[in-house]
């Protein structure tokens, strides 16, 4: 059908909506530091799988002269492909065409492909750079986004979605990301913020650039918003994929296995050195975390906010595992708001998609003050204890040093369905930390003391036989076993595979009501 118009036109068409907005908006673009729609699917996707769905799609308003700006394709490219071989849909906002901004028609494609990702059971990933509503076609465009905001709820535990912020992301046009499970940001050309510089200056007269309202830097380590900031877009979308090879497609299926040289049984002696013989003094919970995973390979997330605790993806005999660890390098460790609501939300992650949780234990209770309880640490605090006793994946605990009050309840403890329970010889499981407690129980007794220094020494050490120590808690069995640090990761292994078949649920509800 050599020379056939029908075929020709059809080709010519395919080369227009290849364009987007045109050579010259594309050129505007990369002189922005910014990839196309196009070329940041073909970064994220394996090569050739990408399958693009609707590039006919052209608006339908007719207002303010729109009627002759019908692009094909209309602002959004979408479709599916894969990543390592496996299903995952896509759609990626075409900043050449109206600025990437939403109509009902672009809002209907996206709408498609996150229904059909729904079905099939595959993750969506959503890569934003968009002026926001389209104010030319006004509540349409407002109705638009509230469909995707549905769907992103409905998909939500269900599908992974995964959210890229490659440019602007402003206004209500925020609400689709933050309910998704991550947010990549890019350094310097990406934002979000739900009023811009202009607005903030008006209602509270602070002067504030684009980047240090709502940039990268500011959302993965000041606001919490984004869990990734990389440094340009090819790393965004290499961790975008690394990210994938952690977890399953569907709340069905489970994270896939990989073959690792790392032997199960590998024991660390340099863990056996890692915990101070003070234990006041910190250390660093990454290391124990590298040590124990295979190959050292720990996939953390949101590293630069809330950092006395730290979670991330890794595996265990090629198995994925979510990490939960608090940081005695930074503020001992202590549970303060951020912190719980960063760990709630990934414990509740990994539970949605099969995840098992291993959580490492150095915690000293919950961060006092004033503007910890002005700023709701229970209601936060809570949220963290809800996610860990809601969740029915395999669930292991190792206490490496401080198990202390409330906290130690948090902790995923046995008492709140924790599978395995291991602690170290270091570990210190009790209602509070030495001297506040013979301070609070000998008051009056040292109080009275000829040689109170002496008399509270004499308590401390009493107290610390007693209670620092895990054989008290193992007496009872809330501890399972007392394991030297370098066999950690047999241990955790053996308790993994011996957790394979686990099976738990939660009694049947609508839904439960966590503290928000
Ligand atoms: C229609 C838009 C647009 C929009 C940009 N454009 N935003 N067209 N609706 N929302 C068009 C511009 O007119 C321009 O068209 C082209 O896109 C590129 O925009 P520039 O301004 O030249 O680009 P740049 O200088 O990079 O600035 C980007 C920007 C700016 C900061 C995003 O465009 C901007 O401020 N846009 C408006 C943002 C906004 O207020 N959106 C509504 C937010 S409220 P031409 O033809 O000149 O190339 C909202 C509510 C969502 O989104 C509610 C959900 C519930």
């Amino acid at each position: 059908m050599a020379n056939d118009p029908k075929i020709e036109n059809l080709n010519r068409l395919r080369q227009e909506g290849l364009l987007g907005g045109g050579e010259k908006q594309i050129a505007i673009q990369h002189e922005k530091g910014k990839l196309t729609a196009r070329e940041r699917i073909e970064r994220l996707l394996d090569k050739d799988s990408f399958t693009e769905i609707d590039m006919f799609v052209r608006h339908r308003c007719s207002d303010f002269g729109t009627e002759n700006q019908r692009y094909l394709g209309d602002g959004v490219v979408t479709g599916h492909g894969t990543v390592d071989n496996r299903r995952v849909f896509v759609f990626s906002q075409d900043f050449t065409i109206f600025g990437g901004s939403l109509s009902e028609s672009y809002a209907k494609k996206i709408c498609k492909i996150m229904d059909m990702a729904l079905k099939v059971g595959a993750p969506v990933i959503g890569i934003n750079d968009s002026g926001g509503a389209r104010i030319q076609e006004g509540v349409d465009s407002l109705g638009g986004y509230a469909d995707i905001f549905l769907r992103n709820t409905l998909c939500s535990g269900v599908i992974p979605q995964i959210s890229v912020v490659a440019g602007p992301c402003a206004g209500g046009a925020v609400y689709s990301p933050a309910i998704t499970d991550f947010i990549f940001m890019v350094q310097d050309t990406s934002y979000m913020f739900v009023t811009g510089p202009n607005v903030v200056k008006t209602v509270t007269h602070e002067e504030v650039s684009f980047q240090d309202l709502g940039g990268a830097v500011v959302h993965s380590s000041k606001s919490g918003v984004a869990h990734f900031a990389c440094k340009d877009e090819q790393t965004t979308f290499e961790e975008v994929r690394r990210l994938l090879s952690f977890i399953p497609l569907n709340n069905l299926d489970d994270p896939p296995i990989f073959e690792t040289s790392d032997p199960w049984d590998r024991i660390d002696p340099e863990l056996n050195t890692i915990v101070p013989s003070n234990s006041n003094k910190p250390y660093d919970m990454k290391e124990i975390i590298r040590r124990v995973v295979d190959s050292g390979d720990f996939f953390e997330i949101q590293r630069d906010w809330a950092k006395n605790i730290v979670i991330g993806l890794a595996r265990l005999d090629g198995r994925s595992v979510g990490i939960i660890a608090n940081q005695p390098a930074f503020l001992a460790g202590v549970l303060d708001i951020n912190a719980s609501a960063k760990a709630a939300r990934f414990v509740r992650f990994c539970d949605c998609f099969n995840i098992p949780l291993v959580t490492f234990e150095d915690v000293p209770g919950f961060l006092p003050g004033t503007a910890q309880e002005h700023g709701g640490i229970i209601k936060h605090g809570a949220k963290l204890l809800y996610a860990f006793c809601e969740a029915t994946v395999p669930k292991i605990t190792v206490i490496t040093r401080k198990a202390y009050g409330g906290a130690y309840d948090v902790m995923n403890s046995k008492h709140i369905r924790c599978d395995v329970n291991l602690a170290w010889p270091s570990a210190e499981l009790a209602v509070m930390g030495p001297k506040g407690a013979v301070e609070i129980v000998f008051k009056k007794e040292i109080a009275a003391s000829d040689n109170p220094e002496k008399t509270l020494e004499e308590k401390l050490s009493q107290y610390i036989e007693a209670f620092a120590n895990p054989y008290k808690a193992a007496e009872r069995g809330y501890i399972d076993d007392i394991i030297e640090p370098k066999d950690t990761r047999p241990n955790l292994i053996k308790a993994l595979r011996m957790l394979e078949t686990k099976s738990d649920s939660n009694p049947k509800k609508k839904h439960g009501n966590i503290p928000l």
